[in-house]
């Protein structure tokens, strides 16, 4: 399929404008003031057996399993049930064990990629439930799953995924609200997440008004060889998919770590030349994230925060708006898809289209 460009030189830049408006479509709808809650029209999940789900496990590939990654801890955080995520194709290997009261999520941009798919089949094949996190309406996942979340992005022709992994973090958002509230979130609880889900738009709004500045950093950091991305916690998928955007978009070599990692064994790699690209949110781990930024400055290391304010130990910072810690992910996985894209733009790559990938892998 071919889409306008609408005045944008390549679909990853559209493609990042349109967050405001796709987060605004996942949330349209769905919000119930009244009991601060969410509702999803296609869950197919009766209050009763929500109630009855003792584990939930989150699958999908490359960057949809990063969003699923956020979406367990959104989860487990808010609905208080056990979540993880885990790249489908390894699930599908392992011969796992099928368990009745584990509510089963296949996340996919398409609904199309064929190890995502068999995954579900082979789950249900064994009499499992399977939910849905899918952006194509009516593609083979959402058919297969017994009910799910649209995801609401709209059309996505770069190869590599933005406005979609941000409206799938949003999408489990919703999920985990809902989740939460026939559980254990109080209405005080869910209300705060609401709003703060509400104000997303507009913060990405700002965080885009910030593109030059962004710009300016990858000029000067599309020199390296290979950069270290660091988050811990919530801040972990975001650095993950960071550093995939970046190896997938500009060819750098990008490592990923907990930031609580960095001691057992990639602090090795911290020179000057290997600069670490930090997730440091205004949270109740910004001390210890303060603490792995001067373990890599007493190496002599380049540090590009990413934060809600100036971080003293970095080289730079990116500041970006604060929202409920829970949400913050979602916010701070943005500058950095733009300092992928600028980055890949000064080296002069194909950008929409990046070598050796597909935007759909619907073989094994
Ligand atoms: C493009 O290479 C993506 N970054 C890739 O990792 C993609 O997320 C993965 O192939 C899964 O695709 P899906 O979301 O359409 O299932």
């Amino acid at each position: 399929a071919s889409y306008d460009m609408g005045g944008h030189d390549t679909y990853m830049h559209k493609e990042i404008s349109e967050q405001p408006d796709a987060v605004d479509r996942v949330l349209r709808g769905r919000i119930d003031d009244r009991f601060s809650t969410v509702h999803l029209g296609g869950l197919n999940l009766d209050p009763r057996e929500a109630r009855g789900i003792r584990r939930v496990k989150i699958l999908g590939c490359g960057t949809s399993y990063h969003a699923g990654m956020i979406g367990a801890s959104l989860i487990e955080g808010m609905a208080r049930i056990p979540a993880d995520a885990e790249p489908a194709s390894e699930f599908r290997y392992r011969n796992p064990v099928v368990d009745p009261d584990t509510l089963y999520i296949a996340v996919s941009q398409s609904g199309e990629t064929y190890d995502v798919l068999a995954a579900v089949q082979e789950l249900k094949r064994k009499g499992a439930r399977v939910l849905g996190v899918v952006n194509v309406v009516g593609s083979a996942i959402a058919r297969e799953a017994d009910g799910g979340v649209y995801v609401h992005a709209g059309p996505e022709v770069c190869v590599v995924s933005t406005k979609c992994f941000t409206n799938t973090v949003v999408a489990f958002a919703l999920l985990a609200v809902h989740l939460g509230r026939i559980r254990d979130l109080s209405v005080t609880d869910g209300k705060r997440i609401i709003e703060g889900l509400r104000r997303l738009p507009a913060q990405i709004e700002e965080i885009l008004k910030g593109e030059e500045d962004i710009k300016a950093l990858a000029a000067q950091y599309a020199d390296a060889k290979s950069m270290m991305f660091i988050g811990r916690v919530r801040g972990y998928p975001v650095a993950l998919e960071a550093s995939l955007k970046l190896k997938e978009i500009s060819y750098i070599h990008a490592e990923a770590y907990p930031a609580s990692e960095l001691k057992h064994g990639p602090l090795a790699l911290i020179e000057p030349a290997m600069p670490t690209v930090a997730i440091v949110p205004d949270d109740d781990l910004l001390e210890k994230n303060r603490a792995a930024l001067e373990e890599i400055k007493a190496r002599s290391g380049r540090i590009l925060a990413v934060a809600h304010r100036e971080q003293e130990k970095a080289d730079h910072t990116i500041i970006v708006p604060k929202n409920e810690d829970e949400l913050d992910p979602i916010l701070m996985g943005i500058p950095l898809q733009l300092l992928a894209y600028h980055t890949a733009l000064a080296l002069g790559r194909d950008i929409d289209k990046p070598r050796n990938l597909a935007k759909s892998v619907t073989v094994e």
